[in-house]
């Protein structure tokens, strides 16, 4: 039991030795039917708490599972643990939120129940956060960490993609792990939070703009009891709260991007409707006007299902109005130059209508740019 904390070396035997006499613990575990492991797993902590004289409190956040883990929590005698039953907000991030919001002491853990966390490396864990880490993750990744021999390969490989798409957010090499520890004192500051699924260290990191987490190896073991609840619709939640968490960090560069995918998009529409009025034999004007007309509808209706989705709860028609006026110079803009170009640079050339409205574009699509991103969706109004 001692050896995770030879591991750290000597010289940091002394902050344990602080938290051990000052600091509490909370440990907080998510429990949906897992009456069979209840039990096993109180026995590893009250070892641990023995071993370290540790003052601790195990909240199990259960999400009203009717199977006798209220009964096996009680049946265990220990005064340090008990069970919240939760029935509204149902789910395995919201349950360890309502948990970190319940707990007494200032040094939060949150494990799962079936035993795949080692309990002994709490810890090391806490160590961490008594020298200047903000968060300490039980990591499957890092050098001397190891996983059950039966994780398959296609479980493996999702692991490993989930990771790599939260390479943007967080240098952590797990932080998909449910197993982490942090301060209550910065929990308690952490705001916005809004996860949906079952990524939730993830979350406090991206939330509390964690840069400075801590890794502890751990050897992940396989539920024996019990089985998982990550089913393929839980991990398809992972998309959105990336999108989510990628729109909370990188807001502006998300709404450019999403901005100029969108008027590619609008490129493509104008050229064919401009192409098809050429076709069938409308004057230059016309074509060039119908082109931009059209684009401009759809430009309006993806900008506002997609890049400035916050704003689609306001009404339609006033806001189709102001993307209109506010889009009236980018449209002249691109009106005007195109026409020039068309009898000026590119005069007899073939394909010359479509470069000049190329051109056309390009100019108006930064008057474009400018006019929504601060006047039509300008973000006056933010969604709950
Ligand atoms: N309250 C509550 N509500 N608890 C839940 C719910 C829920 O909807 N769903 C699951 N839990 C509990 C489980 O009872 C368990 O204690 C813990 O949350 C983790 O659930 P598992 O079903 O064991 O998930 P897993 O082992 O597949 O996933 C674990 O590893 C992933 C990384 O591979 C979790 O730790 C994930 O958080 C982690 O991302
Ligand atoms: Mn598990």
């Amino acid at each position: 039991m001692q050896d995770s904390l030879i591991e750290t070396g000597p010289a940091d035997a002394q902050p344990l030795a602080e938290i051990r006499l000052n600091t509490g613990l909370s440990i907080i575990i998510p429990t949906y039917k897992e009456v069979e492991n209840i039990p096993h797993i109180l026995n590893r902590l009250d070892a641990l708490r023995q071993n370290y004289n540790l003052t601790l409190e195990v909240l199990f956040m259960d999400d009203d599972s009717q199977d006798g883990s209220v009964e096996a929590v009680a049946a265990s005698g220990f005064d340090w643990a008990r069970m919240i039953v939760r029935t509204k907000n149902r789910g395995l991030s919201w349950a360890v939120i309502d948990g970190f919001s319940a707990a007494q002491y200032p040094i939060l853990v949150c494990m799962d129940c079936d035993l795949s966390h080692p309990p002994e490396k709490i810890p090391q864990m806490v160590l961490g956060l008594a020298t200047d880490q903000q968060m300490m993750v039980g990591s499957r990744y890092v050098p001397g960490a190891s996983t059950d021999d039966d994780w398959g390969f296609m479980r493996w490989l999702n692991s490993v993609v989930a990771t790599m798409l939260a390479r943007p957010l967080t240098s952590v090499r797990d932080p998909m792990s449910g197993f982490f520890a942090m301060r209550k004192a910065d929990f308690d500051r952490a705001q916005d939070l809004n996860p949906v699924g079952y990524k939730i260290a993830l979350e406090l990191i991206v939330k509390c703009a964690f840069g400075n987490v801590g890794e502890v190896p751990i050897h992940f073991t396989d539920r024996v009891h019990g089985e998982s609840k990550l089913t393929l619709k839980e991990q398809l939640k992972y998309i959105q709260h990336l999108r989510r968490l990628y729109l909370y960090r990188f807001a502006n560069a998300m709404y450019l991007a999403q901005f100029l995918v969108v008027g590619a998009s609008g490129v493509v529409v104008n050229l064919l409707v401009l192409s098809l009025l050429q076709l069938i034999g409308l004057p230059d004007a016309l074509c060039l006007a119908g082109g931009i007309g059209v684009s401009v509808v759809t430009n309006f209706m993806l900008n506002r299902r997609f890049t400035f989705s916050y704003a689609r709860d306001r009404n339609i028609a006033a806001q189709f109005a102001g993307f209109v006026g506010a889009s009236a110079i980018g449209v002249a803009v691109s009106f005007g130059v195109s026409l020039i170009l068309r009898e000026s640079a590119f005069e007899g050339m073939s394909y010359g209508l479509q470069l000049a409205a190329l051109c056309g574009i390009a100019a108006g699509m930064i008057f474009n740019y400018l006019g929504n991103r601060y006047f039509v969706f300008r973000k006056t109004h933010i969604r709950k």
